[in-house]
């Protein structure tokens, strides 16, 4: 009987054990990763087929042979349609920033800091927050968009994974109303950003800081650099890295939702720059590319759809930099206080 009752025990225990190596295996997705398809050979996404012609159809508003297989369902709030309206036509850069309705006090932050359009005298700059709703919060939004003309603001629920749908009404935003500049920032609203850096960057990407630091910020020779109008700048931290197969991860994807081994070249959400060529692109291209909740991996599709190589840059920063700022462009988790802080002694060591 004692025999009997301790053998079982013992099965008992392997028997536990071979379910939570299973159960282990299964929630770390070890399995799944099995079973992904390869992203070097098999990689497709829908829309599958040659969208060029439709992609410049759509673009000189004619109706497109292919119909889009991604249009999003909302309609402006908040529209700040004369944003940017300027006399001599073009603006250099314009900040394009995810807020939520409940950040005022980060809102104002950027708005005295990064964010103030009047920087540099002499370069066109415009900031604008885009913002989805939330329940008990339009008077207030109304109000502060009434303060700062500065709000975009469109009927979808504000929440984490309706950011795709955020990002793309900035895109759309940008492209109706705000077609004429140069650059545009899309930029997440607890990020540091040196206005001045970003100029300089944009200026000549593949070297910088090395020309700044050669030419000592000289901006008579500065004006020598400008990238061609149709250049396609997409540009910021570039990851190129497996989706996340962990059961409990914030960023848990299933294989359904995405087969492949490794997500396409992506820049990091919280701070990427566009030219304007790319904008365009990537919004056209955005018709023809399955919509996916996490907005950075999403543009990294629609990039690879429209084969623009995104521009990896170690100056934009995904944490916070806790010393030497001379040449960060951005980065990321600051407290508005911190924000004010920060930027206010970067700017007088004359690195903001
Ligand atoms: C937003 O507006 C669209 C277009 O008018 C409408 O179809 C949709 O139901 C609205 N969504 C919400 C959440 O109100
Ligand atoms: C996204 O917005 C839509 C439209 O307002 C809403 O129906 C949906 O619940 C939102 N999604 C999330 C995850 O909040
Ligand atoms: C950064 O800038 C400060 C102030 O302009 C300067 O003193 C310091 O040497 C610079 N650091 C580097 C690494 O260039």
């Amino acid at each position: 009987m004692f025999m009997r009752t301790a053998f079982l025990k013992v099965k008992i225990k392997h028997f536990l054990c071979l379910i939570s190596v299973f159960l282990i295996v299964v929630v770390s997705g070890l399995f799944t990763h099995l079973l992904e398809y390869d992203y070097h050979t098999d990689f497709k996404y829908p829309y599958d087929g040659d969208i060029h012609q439709s992609l410049l159809q759509l673009q000189q508003n004619q109706v497109p042979d292919i119909a889009p297989i991604n249009v999003y369902n909302y309609e402006y709030v908040i529209k700040s349609k004369n944003k940017c309206i300027v006399e001599d036509q073009t603006l250099r850069l314009v900040y394009i920033i995810k807020s939520a309705p409940e950040n005022l006090d980060r809102r104002n932050a950027i708005r005295k800091t990064w964010g103030y359009q009047k920087r540099f005298s002499d370069v066109e700059i415009r900031t604008v927050f885009i913002l989805g709703v939330k329940l008990g919060m339009q008077d207030k939004i109304n109000e502060e968009s009434l303060q700062y003309h500065d709000i975009v603001q469109a009927n979808f629920t504000d929440s984490y994974f309706n950011n795709t749908i955020k990002t793309m009404m900035g895109f759309k935003w940008a492209i109706t109303h705000c077609t004429n500049a140069k650059f545009y920032m899309f930029v997440d609203d607890d990020y540091y950003i040196s206005t001045k850096n970003v100029l300089r960057f944009v200026r000549n990407p593949g070297h910088y800081p090395e020309y700044v630091k050669n030419y000592k910020f000289n901006k008579d020779k500065l004006m020598e650099f400008e990238l061609p109008d149709d250049v396609r700048l997409y540009a910021g931290y570039v990851f190129f890295s497996p989706p996340h197969r962990h059961y409990f991860s914030k960023w848990f994807v299933t294989l359904n939702e995405y087969p492949f081994h490794m997500w396409p070249p992506y820049v990091t959400a919280g701070a990427y720059i566009l030219s304007h060529q790319a904008l365009v692109d990537l919004y056209y291209g955005s018709f023809y590319t399955q919509h996916f909740r996490f907005d950075d991996i999403y543009i990294g599709l629609v990039a690879k759809k429209v084969q623009i190589e995104p521009f990896h840059c170690e100056h934009f920063h995904f944490y916070k930099k806790t010393y030497d700022y001379n040449f960060t462009i951005a980065s990321h988790g600051y407290s508005p206080t911190e924000l004010v802080r920060t930027w206010t002694q970067q700017k007088s060591s004359g690195n903001a």
